[in-house]
């Protein structure tokens, strides 16, 4: 497929995954309490939310069981889509579309728009992000979680090079690539007590998620890990105000304003 300037954010590599990795499971649960920190899950009850990028639609789930009043979840990749759509087909109150977080065009609507794990991977971030602010009414909530710098110096170090090869490899290739180094991480997180939160948090996943995550690590043509001063960048001079943001697992930065 040829690439347009606002077609980088790897969608049909990460369609090809989440075609894999379909399943929302229970785990995932308390992944996006920690995501989504510091709202609890009072916040999302009667609430209008968007799910900017919502991949196989876990981070919608949360929030519809929690009573959201009305979830909009949007991905650009239409296999995605498909299994947002399947995963989500219990709850009445869910909107799942295929768009891009570029072409948002609600205005002042919703009580809380998040975009998780997606605008590290996009070519234009400060774009996608003024999209979500104007979709927030006033007094309502953007948050981003994003990749941080500081905890993953090791993965800009020697990963982010293999990622660049691996980003161009066939999907079939990178799986096989990914199973093999997954076995090894699998036994260390599995056989040995974890003190880091983050290698606690992975020795209580399965094998298919672990290697989802390495997996997901290595397919993307784009991958940001941003300073805590660098994500916090990525919310200013757009309306926003009380912007704060706060280190998930040491590693990532989920950052937040009101509009
Ligand atoms: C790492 S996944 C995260 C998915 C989901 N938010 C989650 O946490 O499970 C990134 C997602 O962003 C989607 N994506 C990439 N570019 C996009 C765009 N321009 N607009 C909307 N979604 C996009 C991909 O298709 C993919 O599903």
């Amino acid at each position: 497929m040829k690439q347009s300037k606002f077609n980088l954010g790897s969608q049909d590599r990460f369609g090809y995954e989440w075609s894999k990795f379909d399943r929302i499971i229970p785990q995932y649960e308390l992944q996006f309490l920690k995501w989504v920190c510091p709202l609890k899950v009072n916040d999302f009850k009667g609430k209008k939310l968007l799910d900017a990028g919502c991949g196989i639609g876990r981070n919608s789930y949360w929030p519809l069981k929690y009573g959201a009043k009305e979830v909009f979840a949007f991905d650009y990749d239409k296999r995605t889509v498909s299994v947002a759509k399947k995963n989500l087909s219990q709850f009445k109150n869910v909107h799942v579309k295929y768009d891009s977080v570029y072409n948002i065009r609600f205005k002042n609507k919703f009580d809380v728009a998040f975009s998780i794990g997606v605008i590290h991977h996009l070519e234009h971030p400060h774009k996608a992000v003024q999209k979500l602010v104007d979709s927030v009414k006033k007094g309502g909530v953007v948050l981003i979680w994003v990749y941080g710098y500081e905890g993953n110096e090791w993965i800009v170090k020697y990963v982010n090079p293999i990622r660049k090869i691996t980003s161009h490899l066939p999907l079939e290739i990178i799986n096989i690539f990914t199973y093999s180094m997954s076995v090894p991480l699998y036994a260390f997180v599995k056989l040995l007590p974890q003190k880091h939160p983050y290698l606690k948090q992975l020795s209580k996943f399965e094998f298919w998620h672990l290697h989802s995550i390495i997996f997901d690590q290595l397919i993307p043509k784009i991958a940001n890990y941003w300073t805590k001063e660098e994500a916090l960048g990525l919310l200013q001079n757009k309306g926003l105000k009380n912007i704060k943001a706060y280190h998930v697992n040491n590693n990532s930065w989920t950052v937040l304003g009101r509009k």
